[in-house]
């Protein structure tokens, strides 16, 4: 990769990864991906996870279907099967995803039964013949998410093994979820918060395999520790602090990238735009609205926001109300400001 590339935070194959949303089942969906987008121009945002056997049988066009708008955006596979990989990367040619990554930092029983996601950390020969697949399917970047270790995995030897395997067959980008897996015991939910953290071994990774772009994922909730680990890393991903306060996605941009803050009120006049259009498409407000209850969390007009948005505006079907909610909040905060 070229210096000047690497300052200006753009990859060899031309998309600025420095900041991504992390792919959330239930949560990453198409309209809190526009939504997201409207908070952040660039950041590269993920899909769900949809199953390489979901696509081969139930076609791409349910889980792939997406606004232009949310470009850059990557797709996340599950599955170890290198077959079945490279005919869902051939089934979702249309939909131009910038990127397909593939899932292996998942926990959840009924992923580990199917034999993908963390548990593929152990077979890195398989997952590197999964990317040579994948690979040999479109000329996109093919991607990895991985956790730093499963279970009594040697945290130093396991991870470089993986990483190492998976890089020599051509992968150049990886996501690392800087905690273990633990596959037994623990829930997904309780996976993501009790194996600890250790941003210092992900940076052993990235220090020994400079020639990678390692991206830091696990615990990022704040614009600060976000600007701190993009200067040591390729950048980072965050997840649920993307989620549940999204305008860190504008204040990042602030703080990172110099941009000027984003204003909510005219994301939501926008949001409602987009609403209307859905909603005369058959979309409950519900659909759209559950992503974007956070959008004033940390205000004094938080709570009133995600009582108008999940309770009143509920069953709603005229869009602009969302507008006028946002524009009352503000008032609300305003006068609050001034007292
Ligand atoms: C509701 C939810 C669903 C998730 N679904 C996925 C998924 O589909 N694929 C994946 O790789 N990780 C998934 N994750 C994990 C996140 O991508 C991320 O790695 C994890 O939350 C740690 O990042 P954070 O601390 O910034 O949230 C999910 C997390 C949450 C909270």
């Amino acid at each position: 990769m070229e210096e000047s590339n690497k300052i200006k935070g753009i990859s060899a194959d031309g998309i600025d990864r420095r900041l991504s949303v992390a792919p959330m089942m239930d949560w990453t969906d198409r309209h809190c991906r526009v939504f997201h987008r409207l908070l952040s121009p660039d950041a590269l945002l993920f899909t769900e996870m949809v199953t390489a056997d979901a696509i081969i049988h139930a076609g791409a066009e349910r889980f792939c279907a997406h606004d232009e708008s949310e470009h850059p955006l990557a797709l996340q596979l599950g599955s170890s099967h290198p077959d079945k990989l490279a005919r869902a990367v051939e089934a979702v040619a249309p939909y131009h995803f910038d990127e397909i990554n593939l899932n292996v930092g998942c926990p959840s029983d009924r992923v580990q039964s199917g034999r993908f996601g963390a548990c593929l950390m152990a077979e890195p020969e398989l997952v590197a013949r999964c990317m040579t697949a994948m690979m040999g399917a479109s000329d996109i970047p093919m991607t990895v998410k991985c956790r730093i270790g499963i279970d009594d995995m040697d945290e130093e030897a396991g991870l470089d093994t993986f990483v190492d395997a998976v890089a020599d067959s051509g992968v150049k980008i990886i996501y690392l979820h800087a905690r273990k897996a633990w596959l037994s015991g623990l829930s997904p939910k309780e996976n993501r918060d009790i194996p600890p953290l250790d941003y210092e071994r992900a940076y052993r990774l990235k220090q020994r395999r400079p020639d990678l772009e390692i991206y830091l994922n696990g615990g990022i909730v704040t614009t600060d520790t976000a600007c701190a680990e993009m200067a040591r890393f390729d950048g980072v991903m965050i997840g649920r602090a993307a989620y549940k306060t999204p305008y860190i996605l504008s204040e990042i941009g602030e703080a990172a990238f110099g941009r000027a803050p984003v204003s909510r009120v005219d994301v939501m006049e926008k949001m409602a735009d987009y609403a209307a259009a859905q909603i005369a498409d058959g979309v409950k407000m519900h659909a759209i609205t559950r992503h974007m209850l956070g959008l004033y969390n940390g205000n004094s007009g938080a709570r009133q926001w995600r009582r108008v948005l999940g309770e009143e505006l509920r069953g709603e079907t005229d869009a602009r109300k969302l507008a006028a909610a946002a524009y009352q909040i503000e008032e609300r905060i305003a006068k609050w400001q001034a007292a």
